[in-house]
């Protein structure tokens, strides 16, 4: 009998253990931001929920939606963004998990924000629809060093700029770019990936200085290692030394076929740093329904 009750809890102990490391590393980071609370069956929440629901089901296959819900004092403006190298289907399971998952974390906030790997979700009572926003901002690096710093600094800076001018003369649907470059020294020959995105509501001038500022900030969470990310509200970097992204950016029209399966693991191991003072405790224990197709993006090892 014990045995089969220990069989069982090892059972247990394993399905929760995948479960938790294959559900949980799209999850990045969330900010419950002060900034004024509403009371459960208020107006807000009425319109916060159907603006909620309306998110997944309305985004297209340019990975942009933005909405607005309500009167007066009531109104939540919301906007879900996708990578823009997801397939519709993982951009609406994202965006999904996020609705719930946010409205989870920030019961009563009148404004918050959570960040995916392959979506981001934000609501506010005020309207911030063309406008740049820098904070709260999620930094994550790569735990390991690149072999020589100079030189990777440079071929990283060359395409991160040839990014930020793509993305931003991206137009009004889509602001967004990846590619990657070789990093090539004495003893070694690399490829660096790379991919940056605006929400498109911005204009292309805000977009690059968006990606300027982010791109500055290279210096206090990731310089020396081998991948980085800076996420702000309004635009994100993120750079890898094994392919994260997919070869091209998705095209509105016409639609695309789904790509091979593909057997790669996950790179889940980052060491992980916020700064903002609004951050609350990272939910890592908590489970999470997020169903992306992870096998739509091949990532590749890069050692
Ligand atoms: C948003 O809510 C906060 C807190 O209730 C309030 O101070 C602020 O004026 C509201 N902003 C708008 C645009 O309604
Ligand atoms: C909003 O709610 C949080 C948590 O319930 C509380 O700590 C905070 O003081 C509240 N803020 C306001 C302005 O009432
Ligand atoms: C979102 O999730 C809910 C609950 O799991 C599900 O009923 C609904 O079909 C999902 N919608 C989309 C667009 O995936
Ligand atoms: C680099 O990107 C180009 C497209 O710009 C692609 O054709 C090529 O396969 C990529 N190289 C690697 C090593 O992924
Ligand atoms: C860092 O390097 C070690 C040793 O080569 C390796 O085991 C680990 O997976 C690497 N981590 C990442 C995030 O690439
Ligand atoms: C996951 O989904 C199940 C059923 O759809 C639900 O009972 C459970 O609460 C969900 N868990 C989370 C963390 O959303």
């Amino acid at each position: 009998m014990a045995s089969w009750r220990q069989l069982f809890l090892l059972s247990h102990i394993l399905i929760n253990f995948v479960y938790l490391t294959i559900a949980q590393p799209g999850f990045l980071d969330y900010h419950c931001i002060e900034n004024g609370n509403f009371t459960s069956n208020s107006m807000y929440q009425t319109n916060l929920n159907t603006l909620l629901s309306s998110l997944s089901s309305n985004i297209d296959r340019n990975g942009f939606y933005s909405s607005s819900e309500g009167e007066g004092s009531d109104v939540v403006n919301g906007i879900a963004l996708c990578r823009g190298d997801v397939e519709l289907d993982s951009c609406r399971s994202c965006v999904n998990d996020s609705t719930r998952k946010l409205s989870q974390l920030c019961p009563n906030n009148k404004q918050a924000i959570g960040w995916y790997d392959y979506c981001m979700l934000r609501y506010s009572n005020q309207s911030f629809l063309g406008t740049m926003d820098t904070s709260p901002v999620y930094h994550l690096w790569n735990e390991n060093k690149t072999s020589d710093v100079r030189q990777f600094n440079q071929d990283l800076r060359n395409l991160l700029d040839d990014l930020r001018g793509r993305a931003g003369s991206g137009g009004s649907l889509r602001k967004f770019a990846t590619d990657n470059t070789s990093f090539t020294t004495a003893t070694d020959f690399r490829t660096i990936y790379g991919l940056v995105q605006c929400t498109p509501d911005l204009s292309e001038r805000q977009c690059t200085d968006c990606l300027l500022l982010a791109m500055e900030e290279i210096g206090s969470c990731c310089v020396g290692y081998k991948g980085g990310r800076v996420v702000y509200p309004s635009c994100n970097f993120r750079y890898e030394l094994y392919r994260f992204n997919k070869e091209k950016e998705i095209t509105p029209e016409p639609p695309l076929s789904p790509p091979p399966p593909s057997s790669e693991p996950l790179r889940p191991a980052f060491f992980q740093h916020s700064s903002l003072e609004t951050n609350m405790e990272m939910p890592l224990r908590e489970a999470s329904n997020f169903s992306v197709n992870e096998a739509s993006i091949t990532e590749l090892d890069g050692r």
